[in-house]
C-alpha cells in the first residue's frame, strides 16, 4: 500500500455490504465495533469513513466495488470536501489484498473477513498514512475481540459457523473464507441471548454450510432446540445448509420444534449428474429429492428454496433439461439462479467448453421463469389461510408494515407495530409479496 499523507481519525463511518447474509452480520458487527470506539453512523455523502463491505462470489459483485471506490474518490476532488478514508473488507479484500490498492490508490484500509476485528488499529495506521492491510486468518477468535450485540431490530443474524471445506470446482469461498470453522456452544448461546436481549424475536443462524455446525459432539438442531427455549425469541431460521449435512436431527428438530420455521434453504445447482461431477458437489440429483421426501415427511408444508448455477463448463441442452425437471419434481418457495461466473483460481476457470454467454442468458431466462411460476404459485396457496407474520419494518405507503410468514415471504399489512408477532388472513397474493388482512391483527 502506498503511503499517504496524514489525516485526521475519522468520527462518523457507513458500512454498506455486498453478497450474502454472513456479510451483512459481518457488516452489523463492524459498525458495532466502530460504534464502541466512539464513532457514529452517517449516510455514505456524510461519512468520514466507508467501509465496503465486498462479496466476490461472481465477477459482476467483485467489480462493483471498483465502481463505488471511484465515486467515493471523486467526493475529495470537489470543492471544499475531503475524500472519505476508504475501507475494503469482506471478501473481495480477502481475495486480491494489496492488488486492491495497487488498482484504486485511493483506497485506505483493505482488511479480510477474518481479521475486521483489527479495524480500529487500521483505522488509526492508516491515518497516520501508514499502510493499513490485513487479511490475516488469526487464530484468535474475531469473535473474542468484538463488543457485545446492540439491538438491530426484530429479526437478527447470528454466525455460528464460518467457511468451507467443501470445494465446488466454481466457487471462491473455501479462499475466502478459509477451513470450515465451528463457533464454541456457549459463545452462541450467549449471543443469543444478548440478542434477545435487544429485542430480537427471530434469529437465524448463519454460516456458508451452517448444517455442518458441530462441537463437543453437538450438532445444529441441538443449538435451535436450545434457542428454543428463551421464552421472549419467536422464531428460529438458519442457511445455508449443504445437502452432505442434513443431518437426521435436524429433519427431525423440522418435525419437534414449533418455533423451527418451515423453511429450507439447500441448494442443490443443477439437476444433471454429470454436471454436479464436474461441480464437485458430492450428490446427485436423486439424492437429493429422497432428501427433501424426507424433510417433507417430517414436515408437510415446508417451504423448499435452492440456489441453480447455469451455463457451468460443458452444460449441454441435455443438462439444462435435467435441470429444469428437477426444479419441476422439488416445487420450490423461492429460488436463487445465476449465470455461471469463472472466478480466477478455482478448477472450473480453466475448464473446457465455458457456454456462451447468450446460451447462458437464455438458460437462465427459462429457468428463472420456471422458478417465478413456482414461487407465484406457493404464494397463491396461502389465499384465505391465515398465519403468523413477524413485523420486521415500515412499509413504502404511509401505515403500513411489511413483515415476514413463516415460510420467509413478505407480507404487507396496514397496521400493527414492529416487532410485533400477528395473527392475519392473508386476502391477496402477488408472485413476490403477499397482502395481510388487518381486521383480524392481533398480537399473537
Ligand atoms: N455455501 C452455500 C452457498 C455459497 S455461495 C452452498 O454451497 O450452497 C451462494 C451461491 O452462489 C451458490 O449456492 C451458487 O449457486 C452461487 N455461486 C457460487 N459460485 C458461483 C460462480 N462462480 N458463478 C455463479 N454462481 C456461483
Ligand atoms: Fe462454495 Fe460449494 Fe462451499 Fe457452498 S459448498 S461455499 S458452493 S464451495
Ligand atoms: Fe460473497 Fe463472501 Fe458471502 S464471496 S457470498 S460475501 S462468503
Amino acid at each position: 500500500m502506498i503511503a499517504k499523507p496524514a489525516r485526521p481519525l475519522p468520527k462518523s463511518f457507513h458500512v454498506k455490504s455486498f453478497g450474502c447474509q454472513m456479510n451483512a452480520y459481518d457488516g452489523a458487527r463492524m459498525g458495532e465495533l466502530l460504534e464502541s470506539q466512539g464513532m457514529v453512523a452517517a449516510e455514505a455523502d456524510d461519512a468520514d469513513l466507508v467501509l465496503l463491505n465486498t462479496c466476490h462470489i461472481r465477477e459482476r459483485a467483485a467489480e462493483k466495488v471498483y465502481s463505488d471506490i471511484g465515486r467515493l474518490a471523486k467526493r475529495g476532488r470537489e470543492a471544499g470536501r475531503d475524500k472519505p478514508m476508504i475501507a475494503v473488507a469482506g471478501c473481495v479484500a480477502q481475495a486480491e489484498g494489496a492488488e486492491i490498492s495497487r488498482r484504486a490508490p485511493a483506497v485506505d484500509v483493505v482488511v479480510g473477513p477474518q481479521a475486521y476485528h483489527r479495524l480500529p488499529e487500521l483505522i488509526a495506521r492508516a491515518a497516520t498514512g501508514g499502510e493499513a492491510l490485513d487479511t490475516d486468518m488469526p487464530a484468535v477468535s474475531k469473535f473474542d475481540a468484538l463488543p457485545k450485540r446492540r439491538r438491530q431490530g426484530p429479526s437478527a443474524f447470528l454466525t455460528v459457523q464460518e467457511g468451507c471445506d467443501k470445494f465446488c470446482t466454481y466457487c471462491v469461498v473455501p479462499y475466502t473464507r478459509g477451513a470450515e470453522i465451528s463457533r464454541p456452544w456457549g459463545q452462541i448461546i450467549d449471543e443469543a441471548k444478548a440478542l434477545v436481549d435487544a429485542g430480537a424475536r427471530e434469529i437465524t443462524l448463519l454460516g456458508q454450510n451452517v448444517n455442518a455446525w458441530a462441537h463437543d459432539g453437538r450438532g445444529l438442531h441441538d443449538v435451535i432446540e436450545e434457542l428454543a427455549k428463551m421464552p421472549a425469541l419467536a422464531r428460529i431460521r438458519y442457511m445455508t445448509s449443504h445437502p452432505n449435512d442434513m443431518a437426521d436431527g435436524l429433519i427431525a428438530a423440522h418435525r419437534d420444534i414449533e418455533k423451527l420455521m418451515p423453511f429450507l434453504h439447500l441448494p442443490v445447482q443443477s439437476g444433471s449428474d454429470r454436471i454436479l461431477k464436474a461441480m464437485n458437489r458430492s450428490h446427485n440429483a436423486a439424492s437429493y429429492l429422497r432428501l427433501i421426501d424426507r424433510v417433507r415427511a417430517a414436515r408437510p408444508d415446508i417451504g423448499v428454496s435452492g440456489d441453480f448455477i447455469v451455463g457451468f463448463p460443458g452444460e449441454s441442452d441435455a443438462d439444462f433439461e435435467e435441470t429444469l425437471s428437477l426444479v419441476r419434481a422439488i416445487g420450490h418457495a423461492f429460488a436463487f439462479s445465476f449465470k455461471y461466473s469463472p472466478r480466477p483460481g478455482t478448477p472450473a476457470a480453466s475448464m473446457a467448453e465455458q457456454v456462451p454467454a447468450a446460451l447462458m442468458d437464455e438458460r437462465l431466462q427459462r429457468l428463472q421463469a420456471l422458478i417465478a411460476e413456482q414461487q407465484y404459485a406457493f404464494n397463491r396457496a396461502t389465499l384465505g389461510k391465515s398465519c403468523a407474520v413477524l413485523i420486521e419494518r415500515d412499509g413504502k405507503l404511509p401505515g403500513q408494515k411489511l413483515g415476514k410468514s413463516p415460510w420467509l415471504q413478505s407480507v404487507l399489512l396496514d397496521g400493527g407495530a414492529i416487532g410485533d408477532l400477528v395473527e392475519v388472513e392473508i386476502i391477496q397474493a402477488g408472485p413476490n409479496s403477499l397482502q395481510g388482512s388487518a381486521k383480524i391483527l392481533a398480537a399473537a
